[in-house]
């Protein structure tokens, strides 16, 4: 498939949207500085905090953020266990099913539940974080995927 160029400068702090890649959807989250900076508390309670699985990410992406710049994050929206579409969960407050989760992306085909970064938690079926595409910024206001 062709890539696919992306107007970012109208994303909202905390807003997704959702292109198509390759008949996948791709999904642009602008993150808030809270959100970003909720991230490590949730290392402890993640299958691979630190990006390890070199399959799910380039290597441009293999940081903290898992991303080029810090607040844009790009995932591949589909589900790691069976490909479900997940939803976007951002609230930082507590959820019912999980008091310590800061918010991210929620499966609801088996409950499995990643951070805003897309990554995956333990004790959920999804067995690997979410996939961060190929990608790159052409400018300041436009994204190249693939
Ligand atoms: Fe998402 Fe099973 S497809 S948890």
């Amino acid at each position: 498939g062709a890539p696919v160029e992306v107007d970012i400068s109208k994303i909202e702090p905390g807003q997704r949207i959702t292109v198509q890649w390759r008949g996948q959807p791709v999904w642009l989250v602008r993150r808030t500085p809270e959100q970003l900076a909720a991230l490590p508390s949730q290392n402890p309670r993640l299958r691979d905090p630190n990006s390890d699985n070199t399959e799910q990410q380039p290597d441009y992406a293999r940081n903290e953020f898992r991303s080029i710049r810090p607040e844009l994050l790009v995932l591949v929206g589909l589900c790691t266990h069976l490909g479900c579409v997940p939803l976007y969960r951002p609230e930082l407050q507590a959820q019912p099913f999980d008091s310590e989760w800061k918010g991210g992306f929620y499966c609801p085909c088996h409950n499995s539940r990643f951070d805003m970064a897309g990554r995956v938690y333990e004790g959920v079926p999804a067995p690997t974080n979410l996939k961060v595409p190929p990608y790159r910024f052409v400018d300041d206001n436009r994204v190249m995927i693939g």
